[in-house]
């Protein structure tokens, strides 16, 4: 049964801004889209770039500063920044730059949602970048030091999940190149650390014979960003439906066909994002 809304509440129908290096975001903006159905998202894609994973610090940074701007011009009414990468080392210079714009990361919302399985031993999967900032590992012991965390960066799954290679030999070949000595001894969580990951969820859970939970920060992610927007008095009318614009700095010519297996459907809006 539906509620009536209060006369007096505000609502804010702005769209919500998500970023990622490239397409692995739409796993979070799937998710999103489940969560806050009501909910407009502007997202940005950096084809022209990606990836972000095997880059430099001071880039991922400069990147992210880029992406987030021209979200802001945009109109957004809050920033989710849905890249592992760029959430390992661009919070914080995010939040300087922007200080008027509220800012989430996909890593903070993966972090809250490994502590409330209660699991105390954690691999945590992700590209170079992501675990070389050691964001999870310092985030997770910050707040409980007898967790047992395994950190492995899995370059590989980036350009496989692009490509569609999500399951069979080909994708258990690069799974036993990351994970054999894990599959042998399963932890008790998988942190999928990147938001391409997810599209392996399915074959992961085969692979270790269902024996590790698994948490997939793009999922946390969108169920972190109800209370994130409700916390700010930014949820937008819960009766309206929310529509997507996507806008991507490259756009390919075989980019629909390769794109859409992150989706259910095709998008509504697409066009062509040029950074300042
Ligand atoms: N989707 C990005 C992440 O979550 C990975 C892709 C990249 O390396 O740019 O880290």
């Amino acid at each position: 049964m539906s509620q009536k809304i209060p006369d007096d509440v505000v609502f804010d129908n702005r769209p919500v801004g998500v970023f990622d290096s490239g397409i692995g975001g739409l796993t979070v903006v799937r998710a999103l889209r489940e969560a806050l159905p009501n909910e407009d998202i502007c997202y940005l894609g950096d084809t022209a770039r990606v990836p972000y994973g095997n880059k430099s610090v001071d880039s991922i940074i400069r990147f992210a500063k880029q992406d987030a701007a021209f979200l802001a011009g945009k109109g957004v009414k809050a920033l989710i920044v849905a890249c592992n990468t760029a959430s390992s080392v661009a919070m914080e210079p995010l939040r300087g730059y922007f200080p008027e714009l509220p800012s989430m990361g996909v890593i903070e919302a993966g972090i809250e949602a490994v502590l409330r399985t209660g699991a105390s031993r954690i691999t945590v999967i992700g590209t170079r970048a992501t675990i070389n900032s050691d964001a999870y590992r310092r985030g997770l012991h910050a707040r409980s030091r007898s967790l047992l965390i395994e950190s492995i960066p899995c370059p590989l799954f980036v350009p496989f999940a692009e490509e569609g290679v999500c399951e069979g030999r080909l994708a258990e070949e690069v799974f036993d190149l990351y994970l054999a000595r894990q599959r042998s001894a399963p932890p008790d969580v998988l942190l999928l650390g990147c938001t391409h990951y997810p599209l392996f969820r399915g074959a992961l859970d085969e692979y270790f014979g269902g024996k590790v939970r698994i948490i997939d920060s793009a999922q946390a992610c969108a169920e972190s960003a109800r209370a994130f927007l409700a916390a700010r008095g930014l949820c937008a009318n819960p009766a309206k439906k929310g529509d997507v614009r996507y806008y991507f700095t490259d756009l390919p010519t075989d980019f629909n066909g390769g794109l859409w297996h992150f989706l259910s459907g095709a998008p509504s809006y697409l066009e062509k994002a040029v950074l300042e």
